[in-house]
């Protein structure tokens, strides 16, 4: 049986991280064998890639070449480590994915939503997430956790307010046109609730299992 394909997407400082590590931990105590990755990023070259996509240093980038270099780091992703797990039965479950390039390169960078699904499409075959837990913050939450961090920003958390406001309602819009791949996630509630409302969903996602097995 294939396995599942769970991706995270947000805004900055939404909580992303701590929630992956809960439901990486949820999983494996329910037996799941599973595999956790990111994008842009997960393998070798596209870690290389991830490096000059968040180097702050290169202000010169364009749009086209940060859309074109978010799907090479996924054409790489896809085909050298996502899909192969997936056919093994392992789940995987990835800190962002292609709604983050409509969200991002699209309404924030206002590169085509036409042109981005053409590229999907190429790169992908027809390949989605099977679920895309979205953790939805007000953004001035979201940057002041991210600077109360500390340590360097990169080149995306160095754009401004309005970038980010543009981001959270594209992921918003796009979970409201198909609601059952989307489960957003108020990541403003206390980190007990929003983890609940992760479990409603990975039993959820369970239970369809075993109903096909
Ligand atoms: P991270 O901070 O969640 O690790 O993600 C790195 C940055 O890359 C984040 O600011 C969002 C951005 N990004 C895009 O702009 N488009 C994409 O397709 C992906 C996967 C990430």
């Amino acid at each position: 049986m294939l396995g599942q394909f769970i991706t995270l997407e947000g805004t900055e400082g939404a909580g992303k991280s701590t929630n992956l590590t809960f439901i990486k931990e949820w999983l494996e105590n329910k037996g799941v064998e599973l595999i956790v990755t990111r994008e842009p990023g997960g393998t070798e070259i596209g870690e290389a890639i991830r490096e000059v996509l968040l180097n702050k240093d290169y202000t010169a980038m364009q749009a086209e070449t940060e859309l074109l270099l978010m799907f090479a780091a996924r054409a790489q992703h896809l085909q050298e480590k996502i899909l192969p797990a997936i056919k093994q039965g392992k789940w995987v479950v990835s800190d962002r994915f292609t709604d983050a390039t409509y969200a991002y390169q699209g309404a924030a960078r206002g590169m085509s939503f036409e042109r981005i699904a053409e590229i999907e499409n190429w790169v992908q075959q027809g390949f989605y997430p099977n679920t895309t837990f979205i953790f939805d913050l007000p953004i001035e939450i979201g940057m002041a956790r991210v600077a109360s961090r500390g340590g360097e920003t990169d080149r995306f958390e160095q754009e401004k307010h309005d970038f980010f406001e543009k981001v959270r309602s594209a992921y918003l819009q796009r979970a409201s046109m198909a609601p059952e791949r989307y489960a957003v996630l108020d990541a403003s509630q206390s980190l007990e609730n929003v983890q609940q409302s992760i479990v409603n969903r990975l039993e959820e996602m369970m239970q369809s299992m075993e109903k096909t097995a």
